[in-house]
């Protein structure tokens, strides 16, 4: 069969749009078109009693080791001066308002002869773990309910951390970071 011109032209009009189709895909495929970030459905707003109460709970803490392995018992020292009110740090010290605190970590839990602790303190058994420290001084009276350590807490974990690099300091044998 003879191919005319006509065919021809067709032929070409018909690779034309083949070509145009498949620049269209390639370039599709580069630009993707902008579709709006968010598919679906908003989600329902939280109701303002839900914030709230969300934000009257006390804040989940970061994890303790990565703090400790940038802690700085030089800040810690100075970050302990609200304890110092009530607490004496050095060896041999004496009880203030609250036990001394040499040695405290590793200690068991309110065992200084002579000191009238709470009977929560009393209660709570085990030694003061750096967790526990951790826990303790962030806010006493919301760990042990009743404590008569009426200080406020620190709520900065770094802080918390430096004051326990410092608390690490003091003792013949200082007990090592958790891993
Ligand atoms: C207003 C006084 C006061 C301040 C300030 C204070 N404490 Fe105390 N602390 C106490 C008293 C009182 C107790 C005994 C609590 C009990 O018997 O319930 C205590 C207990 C403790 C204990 C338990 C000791 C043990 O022998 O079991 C630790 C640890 C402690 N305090 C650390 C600190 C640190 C660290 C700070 C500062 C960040 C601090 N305290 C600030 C009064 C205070």
């Amino acid at each position: 069969m003879e191919t005319t011109t006509s065919n021809k032209i067709a032929l070409a009009g018909l690779g034309a749009l083949l070509l145009t189709m498949a620049l269209g895909i390639f370039t599709n495929a580069i630009f993707a078109p902008h579709r709006p970030l968010k598919a679906g459905w908003d989600l329902p707003a939280p109701k303002e009693s839900e914030v709230a109460s969300a934000s009257a709970k006390p804040e989940a803490d970061p994890p303790l080791p990565p703090l400790l392995a940038k802690a700085d018992p030089k800040k810690g020292e100075n970050d302990t001066k609200p304890c110092q009110a009530c607490h004496d740090f050095s060896k041999g010290g004496k009880a203030k308002v609250g036990p001394p605190l040499w040695g405290v970590v590793g200690r068991p839990v309110a065992s200084v002869e002579g000191f009238a602790y709470s009977d929560e303190l009393k209660k709570m058994g085990g030694d003061w773990t750096y967790d526990r420290l951790y826990q303790f001084i962030k806010a006493p009276q919301a760990m042990e309910p009743g404590t008569k350590m009426t200080f406020p807490g620190d709520k900065d974990p770094q802080h918390r951390a430096d004051i326990l690099a410092y608390l690490q300091t003091l003792s013949d044998n200082p007990v090592p970071f958790p891993k």
